[in-house]
């Protein structure tokens, strides 16, 4: 008797399983879009590349794009060095409204500097309508240093930062140095405000754009991650939003102590009253965590 209802259940569920495959899977995943950080592409398998296979193993059916930037991966490495941010978010806007696959919505992953580059698309271009944007150690109030570079590229970093040291705000700098372009000097908050062409911009530190306000605030969710050993991010409270208080380069100031919070110039205040912000924060060096913290903390707002 017992042998036989086994038998019957395995019998049933092989069935089930035939009759489905893949076509049964029901389809009403969110789709994700990522964005690679400094100094890696699209596509590195041990990267970019390994995150777009896990999302896929633990979410059946998801359409994941993880953003190239540029003609081929050698152009995407390249481009998040040399081009013009707000050229790059356009490129991207341009490509998520063209991708049928989008149309009714995605979730946004970034990280480092991705993460900002997503906050500006979802600033900027409303259409396709991004659901929740996750911020992997981010820069959110930039960057004051740049301690270390990923990978193979630390003759790069050495180059960029002689740049940023002869003059981050001159327009040759800013206009061909992606990290120029997020460097945020607090002994120099009014050159900052006045000539960083992109965080600046869509911090909105020299006018309020009230679409960018309205943009940002229609996301769900705005997740960011800050890793609390981080060796390459300078100052590590930028992941969360926080920055120096302004004129010196000691002190630091929450997201929630800031003028940009307290005049809610990007309607982050009013986010948080709605539950709308996360704050998580793991133990690791710069983009360091396991798959079960990802699957436990991040999987949630892939759905
Ligand atoms: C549904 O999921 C399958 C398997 O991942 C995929 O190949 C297909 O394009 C998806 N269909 C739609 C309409 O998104
Ligand atoms: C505000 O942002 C929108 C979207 O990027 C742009 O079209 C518009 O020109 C901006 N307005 C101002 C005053 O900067």
């Amino acid at each position: 008797m017992v042998l036989s209802s086994t038998l019957s259940l395995i019998a049933v569920s092989g069935c089930v399983l035939l009759l489905c495959g893949s076509s049964c899977a029901s389809n009403d995943t969110i789709p994700l879009v990522i964005w690679h950080g400094m100094g890696d592409s699209c596509c590195n398998p041990l990267s970019m590349g390994a995150m777009k296979k896990m999302v896929e193993e633990e979410v059946p059916g998801i359409y994941v794009l993880s953003l190239m930037i540029g003609k081929s991966v050698l152009e995407d490495t390249e481009n998040g060095f040399f081009m013009d941010v707000n050229e790059q978010v356009s490129f991207v806007c341009h490509q998520l409204a063209q991708d049928p696959k989008l149309k009714g919505g995605y979730n946004a992953m970034g990280f480092s500097q991705g993460s900002q580059f997503l906050r500006a698309v979802a600033q900027r271009c409303p259409y396709p309508p991004m659901k929740n944007l996750i911020s992997v150690g981010g820069q959110h109030q930039g960057v004051y240093g740049l301690p270390r570079c990923p990978g193979e590229s630390s003759h790069i970093c050495d180059w960029i930062r002689k740049k940023l040291n002869s003059g981050a705000y001159t327009d040759a700098v800013q206009k061909h140095l992606v990290q120029a372009q997020y460097w945020h000097d607090p002994l120099n908050d009014d050159l900052y405000k006045k000539y960083s062409l992109f965080l600046a911009d869509i911090n909105q530190e020299r006018v309020v754009n009230e679409t960018y306000k309205k943009n940002l605030m229609s996301l769900n969710k705005f997740v960011m991650v800050k890793f609390l050993k981080d060796t390459m991010v300078d100052p590590v409270d930028s992941e969360w939003f926080g920055f120096y208080k302004p004129g010196q380069a000691e002190e630091m100031e929450t997201l929630m102590d800031s003028a940009l919070y307290k005049e809610d110039r990007l309607g982050l205040a009013e986010m948080n009253k709605a539950g709308k912000l996360v704050f998580l924060a793991t133990n690791g060096d710069h983009l360091q965590f396991t798959t079960e913290w990802f699957n436990e903390k991040l999987l949630p707002f892939l759905h």
